[in-house]
């Protein structure tokens, strides 16, 4: 069984995120936007990395005071289902959850694979977004995950 390690991105790996992000989103950020929200304050950067070193997920997310926005969560195709995204998010959870009083998210309403992940992991639907998405036009379910 592999053993999968959540760290902290350096901007090193932004490179390697835009890849896996191109090969897994249908309109990816592109590596400047990657830099751009990096470089953010509040920014929240992890990934998962296998024992050589090869990152094969990752999430990132912004917060603004006690509010935490994920942006971005991916796993590469082959790595899928084996608990990484979940890894990643709970992971994230514990980073933020001392200043956090919600972490919030859009997935697209066709999404099932990352609705089913969040709402496994205690998200609960609290709106929609009509045709948030472009490329396909979509709209967005928004998520939110509060402290107990
Ligand atoms: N179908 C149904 N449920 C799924 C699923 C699928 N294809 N993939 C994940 N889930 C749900 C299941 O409840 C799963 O638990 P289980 O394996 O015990 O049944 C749970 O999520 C946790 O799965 P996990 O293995 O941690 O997720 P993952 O590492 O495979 O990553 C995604 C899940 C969504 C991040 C991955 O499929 C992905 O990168 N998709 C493309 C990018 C994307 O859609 N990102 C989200 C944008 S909002």
């Amino acid at each position: 069984m592999r053993i999968y390690t959540i760290r902290e991105v350096t901007a090193e790996d932004l490179p390697r995120l835009a890849e896996i992000e191109r090969e897994c989103i249908p309109k990816p950020w592109s590596i400047a936007a990657f830099e751009a929200e990096f470089a953010a304050r509040g920014a929240v950067f992890l990934a998962a990395e296998d024992e050589n070193g090869e990152i094969c997920g990752f999430v990132t997310a912004s917060s603004v005071l006690d509010e935490v926005s994920i942006n971005n969560v991916a796993v590469t195709a082959s790595c899928r289902r084996k608990g990484i995204a979940t890894l990643l998010m709970n992971a994230l959870w514990d980073k933020v959850s001392d200043f956090a009083a919600f972490v919030t998210l859009e997935v697209r309403e066709s999404n099932a694979p990352a609705a089913a992940l969040y709402e496994k992991l205690g998200y609960k639907k609290v709106g929609v977004r009509k045709n948030f998405y472009s490329e396909p036009c979509e709209n967005a379910i928004l998520m939110t995950k509060t402290k107990e």
